[in-house]
């Protein structure tokens, strides 16, 4: 029997430099007994030159020949009019946000598998959790991009010419992205609070050494799967409220608030940004096409405010980060194909807890019910 075939595809989203297989990573998925098709200069965008890849076993070939593959390897998903019927697609596809390209996928027979809806606590599934991954990269990103427009110095400093005082700084949402910004921003010497509705989160924010700031005002939020529920009108309202009066107090916030399959809250109204003084830095990791943590603020895009506050509305940062982003991605990647190609061929089996998670369509029907009834 031949061998399986898997495709590394070359990403075209817009802004994404990062790439789904690192060749690290080919040499260990051949080692499945799978052959190993990369597309031209599909590494191009994370500084990986397709030699390196032709060096680690892969064959480097045009896309109809990778698109051919039984399995496609990506991270955002591709035109679903180049996939066919049996073929999986692995990848981080966003199926809450894709509506359209679900029901492709159901129409042309594809097996959509996707790492954003992996279990998070299942310990057996943490070397694929890709969402880990990537948001420990994207805070620490904000974390760097902060400290690069703030005009003044993170750390305290005593110098012939006078003592700078530390920037205070505060996180807003701490699960993987914001404890991953307190980590660098502490270790550029900034005073860092952290805030989050999981009660939870109060000890992870204090164990790395940052203050939690306390909102009376605010309700618990926490959801299921260890994620956050979606708060009222009324608590928004209140959180909002309660937030704006404390947040005059510091000269940086980095905000990476999320909810899943629902738009990020807004946590920093308009209102809140005019309470800041004037050279204060305002970081939205959660600005998307719908919208994000902070009011007015746009992916790709810096706006300075009226009163001198400067919004940095984040794109995909981990994108700009693409060599380290796609090695520890790969790696994920790696880890989720071995389980669903234990043999060296796919084995689709719902039943399996992991399988259960992340496989979306398969046999023309989308057979995970959190996505069916989602987008039904
Ligand atoms: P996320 O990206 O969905 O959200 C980021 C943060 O925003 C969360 O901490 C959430 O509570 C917070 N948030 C949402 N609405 C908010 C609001 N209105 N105000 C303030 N904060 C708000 O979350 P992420 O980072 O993907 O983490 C999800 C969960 O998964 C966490 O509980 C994390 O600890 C857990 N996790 C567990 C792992 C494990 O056990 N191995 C591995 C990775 C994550």
């Amino acid at each position: 029997m031949a061998a399986v075939r898997i495709g590394v595809v070359r990403e075209t989203a817009p802004g994404e430099r990062r790439v789904a297989a690192v060749p690290a990573v080919v040499s260990r998925l051949r080692q499945l007994g799978v052959e190993v098709l990369v597309e031209t200069e599909a590494g191009a965008g994370a500084f990986l030159p397709d030699s390196a890849y032709v060096e680690a076993g892969a064959t480097v070939t045009e896309p109809d020949a990778v698109y051919a593959a039984e399995v496609l390897l990506c991270v955002q998903p591709p035109d679903p009019t180049r996939l066919k019927a049996g073929q999986v697609l692995i990848g981080l596809l966003n199926p809450f946000g894709n509506k359209e390209q679900v029901a492709a996928w159901v129409e042309r027979g594809v097996t959509t598998v996707s790492l954003d809806l992996l279990p998070r606590t299942l310990s057996r599934a943490q070397s694929m959790d890709a969402l880990t991954s990537q948001a420990n990269i994207a805070g620490y990103k904000a974390a760097v991009l902060a400290a690069d427009t703030y005009g003044s110095y993170f750390p305290m400093l005593m110098t012939a010419a006078g003592t700078a005082k530390p920037a205070q700084v505060l996180v807003l949402g701490v699960g993987v992205a914001g404890l991953s910004a307190i980590g660098t921003v502490r270790r550029l010497g900034a005073v860092v609070t952290g805030y989050d509705i999981r009660p939870e989160t109060r000890d992870e924010v204090r164990s790395v050494g940052a203050r939690f700031l306390e909102l009376a005002a605010v309700a618990e939020g926490k959801g299921e799967g260890g994620y956050a529920r979606a708060l009222t009108d009324e608590e928004r309202a209140a959180q909002q409220e309660a937030l704006q009066e404390r947040i005059g107090d510091f000269d940086v916030v980095i905000t990476t608030a999320q909810v899943p399959g629902r738009r990020p809250p807004q946590l920093v109204t308009q209102e809140a940004l005019k309470g800041m003084r004037p050279g204060s830095v305002v970081v939205d990791l959660a600005a998307g096409p719908l919208g994000g943590n902070v009011e007015g603020s746009v992916p790709d895009r810096t706006i300075v405010v009226a009163d001198g506050v400067t919004v940095v509305g984040a794109g995909n940062l981990p994108a700009a980060m693409a060599p380290g982003a796609s090695a520890a991605y790969a790696r994920n990647v790696s880890a989720l194909v071995a389980h669903l190609l234990p043999e060296g061929a796919p084995a689709i089996d719902v039943a399996d807890e992991i399988q259960a998670a992340v496989v979306v369509t398969h046999d023309g029907a989308i057979v995970n019910p959190t996505v069916r009834s989602a987008l039904s």
